[in-house]
């Protein structure tokens, strides 16, 4: 066979792949989420999310100790609180879970950077990410309640705030709410391409946050849209974001792969709880191999164009890159 480009060839030894290999991966890029709630000596089990537990303030050490030990330095924070209210206002508790667990964990944990979930769907009793005016979600008085729990987040010792909300203009409006208050140094990771979607479940049964009626559609994307991302990315952009988010992951990469080509700000993808129950619902039945599943997806994201990969299995992840079973 007179073949001169034969692509196999750097195909042909472990070594040769591991030398040409296209995507590199580090522990540092991994973001943990954890969910906080009130109470003394809780860690429960989360049913749809096995391995993913609720932990009270008091027994969060042992997590964040293998964590740490892992090599994971990311967490993104949320909280479950014990009341609820019509508009979310334990959001901006100074003593909520997430504001105690960030005080805790400054002091304790100083290296590790701490990013909060913004959003009211786990503080309102609706479940909805704002406040309502009769049954829809009031955009324009909900910016001034996501800026309160943003700037609770920065004085209990966030190192970064997260708005995943999808209101129109909270960018902005918690951004000039940071500023305003000397917390210039804070930047925002906006959940900027948010799609309303099913891979959500498990999530929200782990923050009791499902909605009370209706649906998140009028203020989360429309799974069919390409172009509307990119406009709610640029959007965010111009309104001072400094880390674009893509949400889901698994099913969006191409949206990660557009936004970073369109863009220059790290991109970050929320491997969300529904693809971690899928993952583990089939391992468990023995279906697939957990590990080798879990290593692929994660590169997936980084192959089309993550610089951050939040994930529930980041202290797994943060072992496969050590071990050299990923990047
Ligand atoms: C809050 C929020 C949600 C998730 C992250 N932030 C739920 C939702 O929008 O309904 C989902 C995370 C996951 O599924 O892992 N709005």
């Amino acid at each position: 066979m007179d073949l001169t480009v034969r692509p196999r060839r750097l195909r042909s030894s472990e070594k040769l792949r591991k030398m040409v290999r296209e995507t590199r991966v580090d522990p540092s890029t991994l973001i943990y989420p954890m969910f906080f709630t009130d109470g003394t000596d809780i860690k429960s089990e989360i049913p749809s999310l096995p391995g993913q537990y609720r932990y009270s303030i008091d027994r969060m050490d042992e997590k964040l100790d293998s964590l740490s030990e892992a090599g994971v330095r990311n967490i993104l924070l949320f909280g479950i609180p014990e009341k609820k209210d019509e508009i979310g206002s334990g959001a901006w508790n100074a003593n909520g879970a997430v504001q105690r667990a960030l005080r805790h964990m400054k002091e304790q944990y100083p290296h590790l950077c701490l990013i909060t979930d913004v959003c009211m769907c786990e503080y309102t009793s609706h479940g909805h990410c704002g406040q309502l005016c009769g049954t829809e979600v009031d955009n324009d008085a909900t910016l001034e309640l996501l800026s309160r729990a943003a700037l609770s987040h920065a004085q209990a010792g966030a190192d970064m705030v997260a708005p995943s909300d999808m209101m129109d203009g909270r960018v902005r409006a918690i951004r000039e709410k940071l500023d305003a208050n000397g917390f210039t140094n804070i930047p925002i990771m906006s959940y900027a391409v948010k799609y309303a979607s099913a891979f959500y479940g498990p999530f929200r049964e782990a923050a009791d946050s499902a909605p009370a009626f209706g649906d998140r559609k009028s203020y989360q994307m429309d799974f069919h849209n390409r172009r509307e991302g990119m406009k709610e990315a640029l959007l965010d952009v111009e309104e001072g974001a400094d880390i674009l988010m893509v949400k889901p992951a698994m099913s969006y990469l191409d949206m990660v792969r557009e936004i970073k080509d369109a863009t220059d700000l790290p991109m970050a993808t929320y491997s969300v709880s529904g693809e971690y129950a899928m993952v583990k619902a089939a391992a468990a039945n023995g279906w697939i191999d957990e590990e080798r599943i879990v290593c692929e997806m994660a590169a997936s994201a980084y192959r089309a164009g993550a610089d951050l990969y939040i994930t529930y299995f980041a202290e797994e992840l943060a072992k496969y890159m050590r071990e050299g079973k990923i990047g």
